[in-house]
């Protein structure tokens, strides 16, 4: 034998018993560390579930029993695009209930038109202004021009102003598309900017974002205006979360308004050619609208049971969905083709 393979050379340490029993240890912990992290992942879930099923209670119940609704009387309620449509609607509702209001559009005789209606029929105070709410500038001297004359401060922001544009994308000039993202998004984003330092100083204040049901499901007949919607919807759920981390949300509250058709343009009243599902009269959809707003609901969609459904088709594949909408549109909304 070679006397280098000798093994009980006296040089040698012994063969270390330990090593191997550690080893075996080191990889047993490693074997386990997935399932730990797993167990882990569901003691959280539990923990959620513990925290969140009650809450989903609540939900339901306030479903059934909607939460009391608040009072505005004396409240100060700015709404854009007040002139015409829902906006002239949500301020007569407002009105009656002894809001006061201001009416913003860019069609100042409209807005003016409607103040009139409401000192009229509701002896409401109420002004109106002429202002482009897809500019941050006006948007700002407007909070100067309703300070200095006196209105007070602003309780409720709706921005509702917004154009409606059908058309596929190939169709829509780019002066039209970049007008109808700046009054449909920027709007929201600037009035917002503008009116919620002070709603925070007073711990006071209530911002409404009115979106659309094309702002939840795909809507190929509007993309510039479905995509708009889109955002506002994405704009409003974050501004909550924001208003919530930061602790405001108690005293500052945000309403996402998602309606189906209303009858407040041709346009709207002609899209649809085989109506099962007419539009909404504004009436209708004003007093969902504002019924929504005084319950202070995260997200109202007009009718309700359109959302319920709407929401429940989103949990399927986009395959399925399609089947889906394109059974609806054939069967209850459109006579021509569904790639027309
Ligand atoms: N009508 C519907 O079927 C329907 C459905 C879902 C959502 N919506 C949304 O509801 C809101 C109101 O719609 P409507 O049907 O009452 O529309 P409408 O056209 O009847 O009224 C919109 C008002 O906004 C004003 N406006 C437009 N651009 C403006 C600007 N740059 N600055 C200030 N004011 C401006 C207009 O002058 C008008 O008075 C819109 O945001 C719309 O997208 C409407």
């Amino acid at each position: 034998m070679n006397s280098w393979t000798v093994s009980d050379s006296p040089t040698q340490p012994p063969p270390s018993t330990e090593e191997p029993v550690t080893r075996t240890h080191v990889k047993f912990v490693l074997a386990l560390e997935p399932l730990l992290t797993v167990l882990l992942i569901v003691v959280d879930l539990v923990k959620v579930l513990l925290v969140g099923l009650p809450r989903l209670a609540g939900e339901i119940f306030s479903t059934f029993v909607p939460r009391a609704k608040k009072d505005v009387r004396g409240q100060l309620v700015l709404i854009t695009g007040g002139g015409n449509g829902l906006g002239r609607a949500v301020a007569h509702l407002f009105a009656a209930r002894g809001s006061r209001l201001v009416l913003v559009d860019i069609d100042l005789a409209a807005a003016e038109r409607v103040c009139e209606e409401l000192k009229v029929e509701h002896g409401a105070s109420a002004w109106a202004y002429r202002v482009d709410v897809s500019r941050y500038d006006e948007c700002r001297q407007l909070a100067e021009r309703i300070e200095r004359d006196g209105c007070g401060p602003v309780d409720i922001l709706i921005n509702n102003a917004g154009l409606i544009l059908f058309g596929f994308i190939n169709d829509c000039s780019v002066e039209r598309a970049t007008a109808v993202m700046d009054v449909n998004l920027k709007s929201h984003v600037w009035m917002t900017k503008v009116f919620l330092d002070g709603m925070l100083e007073r711990k006071r204040g209530h911002i409404v974002g009115v979106s659309s049901m094309s702002g939840m499901y795909a809507f190929p007949w509007g993309v510039i205006y479905s995509a708009t919607k889109f955002a506002v919807c994405g704009f409003m759920a974050s501004l909550s979360e924001q208003l919530r981390i930061q602790g405001h949300s108690q005293y500052v509250k945000t309403t996402c308004v998602n309606p189906y058709y209303v009858a407040t343009r041709k346009d709207v009243v002609e899209f649809l050619q085989k109506p099962r599902f007419p539009p909404l009269t504004v009436e209708q959809a004003g007093r969902e609208i504002v019924a929504g707003i005084l319950r202070e609901d995260d997200v109202v969609t007009v009718p309700k049971l359109f959302g319920v459904f709407t929401r429940f088709m989103l949990l399927f594949p986009v395959s399925v969905q399609q089947v889906v909408r394109d059974y609806l549109i054939r069967e209850y909304e459109l006579n021509n083709n569904l790639h027309t």
